[in-house]
């Protein structure tokens, strides 16, 4: 039987000496075990086993092309894994880790060829999430692991997400409530004289530039030669139709939602507090702030495909420079 068929009785427990001990347990046999952290939940796998790396692709339907970034905990000496060829390196790991920001470094080969996709570079990853800090020192190897999702699917924030996609498909899912981000790390690019954001995220390009002076982005625009592999492909998307509008475009949406309910559609407008007062309708309200709204995105996008057939969805706009990376997220959403 291919590992890919093989059915579990996927157990969703709550963090503590037991669960770790059954987590670790196995972790060091090759399985995978899906945990929180301050983003979205993660799939995780021993960094540097091959067949438990291939486990990883198999049970979400990943791209074999796209690489995994590697988790570490705060005292893990990451250095063994990777090369810093700049100082403002250490700038940024003194501002920003523990938290929402993967470095691209180059490789020392120690994390499998299978998890980076035989680049030469890899992500590493210190999550600020006390539980995340938790399973990673418990187990004690670095954990390659994705977002706990299937490919393409909306990006989960709840252990129960993680359930409806890849129940039967590994052992565990450890339970450490709604994670507080929501939306994934920024992954920056430090291989480069300039360091380049490749995924917009929590941590924005100005933060970096505050620490270190400069800080380009890599917009992925059609044109652009794709830095991030994970940004070519479709991404987010909940299970029910979608349609993305300009603020500007209130009376063409409000429009849509009439025509799609004469039709016997159930639909749902999804947008932030600056838009709700102008249209009428179903509503999942995604909050006023970028952070609530970041907070928000996932779980309502959870929420759309089962309550609704149609979702139209909102531009978000709160002034922040969070807008960019929600936008990032909602945009491929959408699609
Ligand atoms: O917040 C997060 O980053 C979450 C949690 C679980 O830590 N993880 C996550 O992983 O979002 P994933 O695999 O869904 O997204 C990682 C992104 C992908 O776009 C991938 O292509 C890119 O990082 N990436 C990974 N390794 C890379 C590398 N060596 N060079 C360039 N991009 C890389
Ligand atoms: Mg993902």
């Amino acid at each position: 039987m291919k590992y890919s068929d093989r059915e579990y009785a996927t157990q969703i427990l709550d963090i503590d000496e037991n669960s770790l001990k059954l987590a670790k347990k196995y972790i060091l046999n090759g399985e995978l075990v899906a945990f929180p952290t301050e983003t979205v939940y993660g799939l995780g796998a021993v960094a540097t086993d091959d067949d438990a790396i291939g486990r990883i692709y198999a049970a979400k339907g990943r791209p074999s092309d796209n690489p995994l970034i590697v988790h570490v905990h705060k005292d893990y000496d990451a250095d063994k894994l990777v090369t810093v060829e700049h100082d403002y390196v250490y700038k940024l790991r003194e501002a920003f880790l523990p938290g929402p920001l993967t470095m691209v470094y180059k490789s020392r080969g120690v994390v499998s060829k299978v998890a980076t996709c035989g680049l030469d570079t890899v992500g590493i990853r210190v999550p600020s999430s006390e539980k995340a800090q938790e399973f990673l020192r418990y187990v004690d190897v670095p954990i390659a692991a994705p977002s706990a999702n299937a490919s393409k699917h909306t990006s989960p924030v709840t252990a129960a997400h993680v359930y409806e996609d890849l129940c039967g498909r590994l052992p565990l899912i450890l339970d450490g409530g709604k994670c507080v981000g929501g939306i994934e790390s920024t992954v920056l690019d430090v291989t480069t004289e300039t360091p380049i954001i490749l995924r917009s995220g929590l941590i924005t390009a100005d933060m970096i530039r505050s620490v270190v002076g400069k800080c380009g982005y890599s917009a992925n625009k059609p044109t652009d030669k794709i830095r991030a592999p994970g940004m070519k492909y479709r991404h987010y998307c909940p299970k029910c139709e979608t349609a993305l509008f300009s603020r500007a475009d209130v009376g063409k949406a409000q429009a849509l939602y009439d025509f799609c309910e004469k039709e016997g559609k159930r639909v749902y407008f999804m947008c932030d507090e600056g838009v709700a007062d102008k249209i009428k309708g179903n509503k999942l309200l995604l909050g006023k702030t970028a952070e609530e709204i970041a907070f928000n995105l996932y779980d309502k996008l959870h929420e759309a495909e089962n309550v609704a057939d149609m979702l139209i969805a909102f531009e978000v706009e709160t002034g922040s420079a969070i807008d960019e990376s929600i936008m990032n997220r909602l945009t491929k959403a959408c699609k």
